[in-house]
């Protein structure tokens, strides 16, 4: 993919920002398959310091509301007036996923790059915190980082160089997610796909200096990406 839109950053200031595998390298790939309509208000769920927000708002021209847990508002806010965006294209909410500070049916797409694993993985997430801040016929678009199939049993010894058994638990294959999006309703599965550049989305990862990344790069290395992904989830409010 040429990622005509994600490669336009500074790749000085990717590698300051980004908190996990290329973000703007999997939302562009993303939204190829599902197209943003113009004019959409869309949420950032688990934005982090706002790299894929600053792209939806500058890139894509759409209304951004950035949510993070771990970030600050004002640090993001920094750093969405560094890129001249205005607060009538983005506003940053200090926020936890499981108490977001919106009205019902506020968004047309609710878009979450690497995050949506951290609390997602509860059956009643969807249904009682997220749905019901989309419009009917509106959007959830989601990237989560995944394995081809499951491999919590027995897990591979290059994956034990970087990460305990612990921290791959909320790692996961399309059939567990399909599984847990499936008990709630309200909510068409549209699809759920591997997406086709992982591994160059964590190759500028392990490029980083983030302590992360230094400590991911033992794992990958020794080939532990064979057996994962990252995972597209498309869903649609019914
Ligand atoms: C791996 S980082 C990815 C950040 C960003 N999307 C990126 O790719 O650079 C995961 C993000 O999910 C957010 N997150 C995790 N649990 C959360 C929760 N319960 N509520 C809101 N955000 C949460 C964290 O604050 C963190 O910024």
């Amino acid at each position: 993919m040429q990622y005509k839109k994600a490669n336009r950053f500074d790749q000085s200031f990717l590698k300051e920002n980004i908190m996990g595998p290329n973000p703007a390298k999997l939302l562009e790939e993303l939204l190829e398959a599902y197209p943003i309509p113009a004019n959409s208000t869309v949420l950032d769920l688990g934005c982090g310091r706002g790299v894929t927000s600053i792209m939806l708002a500058k890139e894509y021209g759409l209304r951004v509301f950035a949510a993070d847990l771990w970030i600050s508002a004002t640090d993001n806010w920094n750093r969405f007036r560094q890129f001249g965006l205005t607060d009538r294209e983005i506003v940053p909410i200090h926020a936890e996923a499981h108490d977001l500070p919106f009205a019902d049916e506020f968004f047309d797409v609710i878009v979450s790059i690497d995050s949506y694993h951290y609390y997602g993985l509860d059956k009643e997430y969807l249904g009682k915190h997220l749905l019901p801040l989309v419009k009917p016929g509106g959007w959830l678009l989601f990237v989560v980082p995944g394995f081809h199939k499951d491999i919590h049993d027995n897990i591979p010894e290059e994956m034990l160089l970087s990460w305990s058994a612990e921290d791959l638990d909320t790692l996961h294959d399309a059939d567990y997610w399909k599984d847990i999006l499936s008990a709630t309703e309200g909510v068409e599965i549209v699809s759920i796909s591997e997406m086709a550049h992982c591994l160059e989305c964590w190759q500028d990862w392990l490029e980083t200096d983030n302590e992360y990344a230094v400590n991911d790069r033992k794992a990958m290395n020794a080939g532990a990406g064979a057996y994962m992904n990252f995972l597209a989830i498309a869903l649609r409010r019914t």
